[in-house]
């Protein structure tokens, strides 16, 4: 990251310089580790129970409302208010006016009732794409993390949804913001930085690409392979997002506190806020030279390290997870909810941080 890290800093400017800790953060989730194989088949082909309950039933009631979908409102020209279902209803054209309205506008929701943003409180960015139904557990575990009431809660998409809107505007506990990537894909469905008719295929030999003259054909990566826009679009996208929360928002001109990245596919535990703090005062003596630190990582690179002892630790957690799995009956939120919800796993996974 040392490249990334002195990008940020240089472009920051002074505060940035002297306080500048950005924590990368993989809160984790297995969400995109596949390792829930099941191995007894009769498990998978058990009876499903009902889904939600066993959700429900683990989330206070009052969060509910982010895991229910809620209906889109419309205004009938009568005046009556009728319930439809969200679909697309802008084109381009118009979505490109609607996110530079919010992208100017910069508007932070919920200030009147937690004040403004101090200059040391956290900032949290979310990266938004589509999964919305990890984005609701997201945000039941952000609405559960001690002093998220100090927080700014920023999302910055590169979709522009209605239900994804309606979902993130519905959150009550922090101060909240959107931004909108507008470089995505969404809005440029056929030409860079969205896939270009022209554009190499991946696989394509770069004797051919230059025979095709297709898009950037001299320059494959550094394994051989041409641009993927969906790959791209999530690299650009973080580097866009961390370049205006640092650089462009007047909300974050005297902040000098932290600035957290996770993705919509995370989960936070209850204190990572506290451990952040601890980290940072930690950091200060120990390593006053770190400005990135990580809460945490994707299991699966535990894997990597080679150490026997955390090797055993994956795979107690790994027969757990199956054995959760047995329990809980099979779904899809089966890669959620045994490492979600299970405190053990939490414990267990804490274990080293890792900086980069
Ligand atoms: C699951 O539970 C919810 C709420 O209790 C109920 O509305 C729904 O019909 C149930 N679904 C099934 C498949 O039992
Ligand atoms: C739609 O209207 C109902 C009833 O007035 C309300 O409870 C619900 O929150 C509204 N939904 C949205 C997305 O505004
Ligand atoms: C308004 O229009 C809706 C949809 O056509 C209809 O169902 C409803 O009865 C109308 N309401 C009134 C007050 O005319
Ligand atoms: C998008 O919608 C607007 C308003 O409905 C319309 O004026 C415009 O022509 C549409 N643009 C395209 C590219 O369809
Ligand atoms: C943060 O704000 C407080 C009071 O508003 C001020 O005393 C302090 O010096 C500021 N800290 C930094 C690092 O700017
Ligand atoms: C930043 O600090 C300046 C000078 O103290 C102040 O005028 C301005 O309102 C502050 N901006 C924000 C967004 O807090």
């Amino acid at each position: 990251m040392s490249a990334g890290r002195s990008l940020l800093t240089r472009r920051r400017g002074n505060v940035w310089v002297r306080s500048g800790i950005i924590l990368l953060v993989v809160f984790f989730i297995w969400v995109q580790m596949n390792f829930l194989t099941f191995t007894n088949t009769s498990v998978q082909n058990q009876e499903y129970t009902n889904e939600s309950n066993a959700i429900f039933n683990m989330v206070p009631s009052v969060l509910h409302k982010f895991l229910t979908p809620r209906p889109r409102n419309t205004t009938h020209s009568n005046g009556t208010v009728i319930n439809t279902a969200y679909k697309p209803i802008l084109n381009i054209t118009e979505i490109k006016k609607v996110i530079a309205q919010y992208n100017l506008q910069q508007t932070v929701h919920n200030e009147d009732i937690f004040g403004p943003l101090q200059n040391d409180s956290v900032i949290i960015v979310v990266q938004v794409h589509d999964r919305i139904k990890y984005l609701r557990h997201l945000i039941v575990s952000l609405a559960q993390a001690q002093d998220i009431s100090q927080a700014l809660l920023v999302f910055s998409h590169d979709i522009y949804d209605e239900e994804i809107n309606s979902l993130v505007q519905s959150i009550d506990f922090c101060k909240v913001m959107q931004f909108f990537y507008p470089f995505s894909i969404q809005l440029h469905p056929n030409e860079f930085p969205g896939a270009d008719p022209n554009d190499c295929p991946r696989d394509i030999k770069r004797e051919e690409a230059l025979i095709k003259k297709c898009n950037n054909a001299p320059f494959p990566d550094l394994y051989g392979h041409y641009r993927e826009a969906k790959f791209t679009q999530t690299k650009h996208h973080w580097w866009w997002k961390a370049n205006r929360v640092f650089n462009q928002l007047e909300v974050t001109k005297n902040h000098t506190g932290l600035v957290v990245f996770l993705e919509e596919d995370h989960y936070v535990a209850e204190d990572f806020i506290h451990v952040l703090k601890l980290m940072e005062s930690t950091c200060k003596t120990s390593c006053p030279q770190c400005n990135i630190l990580s809460l945490g990582t994707y299991l699966k690179t535990f894997s990597y390290y080679g150490d026997p002892k955390k090797k055993e630790v994956m795979r107690t957690i790994k027969q757990q997870a199956i054995l959760n799995a047995a329990q809980m009956q099979p779904s899809w939120t089966f890669q959620v909810l045994p490492s979600l919800y299970q405190h053990s796993q939490k414990v267990a996974i804490t274990a080293p941080f890792t900086t980069d």
